[in-house]
């Protein structure tokens, strides 16, 4: 048999919800229970090659250089299924992966990851697939993934649909200058990650309230951020953190992602806000750590108060980004 490979290599960055996602209408098509709206992360990235080869008896996988576990191996083969049955292939894959940031950290790497994988797994079969579709596919490997194909601010709609249910950009990554920064609490895998945790968000009594005022916080946050209002910004942001969390932790079983410097910072962010008029306030993920997004002019002042608070922690910093793009081969 003669070897055809056919590659490509895309990058795809993490991003930030500001109006949060958390539990599935539908769980095999990952349908939200709620739209969200978030901001791409320009320093935070996944770059995935894929490399359809027809003598692959099986799809490969290796993430940062090491032969990925069988957990991540079998999700990115489910997610390659959907692809193959897309692209109209039945050839199997080889896919090198590689994060420039910590996984399982809280900090979406599956965000990145799947946007990335399905962005380059299409170009290496210079398949002509709309970014609205490479949205609408991502979404199939990790909900978040749909936000990170296209650039700068971006709202996923729930969607009626399969096919309605994807992300677009509202304003581009230079429109408001805010960095990201994300105060390291812990870089332990976390217990429960998103997938499982979605599954979860229905036995809380607060899932529906939370689901039905979702509306409003994002129509609220997409106008103060296209108004650059970062008070009213601030707020919502805050607010939509908390109800997600207040419902992780009133789910059965009940899942607390804070860490007590968490709470610490969280308190810190509020204080330096409001009796230093720092432009900062805080969102968490899955995860202890904490972002802090800032407006770029006080992420300086911002990092030093956190260092003066938590002493050597680690921190992370990103502008807002663009969307997913393919690498040009060399
Ligand atoms: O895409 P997933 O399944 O990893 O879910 C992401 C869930 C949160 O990060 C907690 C919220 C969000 O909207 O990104």
């Amino acid at each position: 048999m003669t070897n055809i490979t056919d590659s490509a290599t895309a990058r795809a960055h993490s991003n930030i919800a500001f109006v949060k996602y958390w539990g599935n209408r539908d769980q095999s098509l990952r349908l939200p229970a709620n739209a969200s709206v978030s901001m791409n992360l320009a320093d935070l990235h996944t770059t995935t090659t894929v490399a359809w080869n027809n003598e692959l008896r099986a799809d490969r996988l290796t993430i940062n250089g090491a032969v990925a576990n069988e957990t991540a191996r079998t999700r990115v083969a489910r997610h390659l299924d959907v692809l193959r049955a897309r692209l109209d292939t039945d050839r199997f894959a080889r896919v090198n992966s590689r994060n420039n940031f910590p996984m399982g950290t809280g900090i979406a790497s599956s965000a990145s990851a799947f946007a990335a994988l399905t962005t380059a797994a299409c170009a290496a079969l210079n398949a002509a697939i709309s970014k609205r579709e490479l949205s609408i596919l991502s979404r199939l490997g990790s909900g978040s993934a749909a936000r990170s194909i296209p650039s700068g601010f971006v709202e996923w709609r729930d969607g009626e649909s399969h096919e309605t249910s994807y992300a677009e950009s509202f304003a581009p990554a230079d429109h408001w200058k805010l960095v990201d920064l994300i105060a390291i609490v812990s870089r332990e895998h976390k217990r429960i990650g998103s997938s499982a945790g979605h599954e979860t968000a229905a036995s809380s009594i607060f899932q529906p309230a939370r689901v039905a005022t979702a509306a409003e916080r994002i129509s609220s946050v997409k106008s103060a951020i296209l108004r650059r209002d970062f008070e009213s910004f601030a707020e919502t942001v805050e607010a939509d953190s908390n109800l997600m969390h207040a419902v992780m932790m009133t789910s059965k079983p009940p899942l607390f992602y804070w860490a007590p410097l968490s709470l610490t910072i969280m308190e810190g962010v509020r204080r330096w806000r409001q009796d230093e008029n720092l432009m900062v306030c805080y969102t968490l993920d899955a995860g202890p750590n904490v972002h802090c997004i800032c407006a770029d002019g006080d992420a300086d002042a911002v990092a030093a108060r956190l260092r003066d608070l938590c002493g050597e922690i680690e921190i992370l910093r990103s502008d807002a980004g663009g969307g997913a793009y393919v690498l040009p081969t060399d």
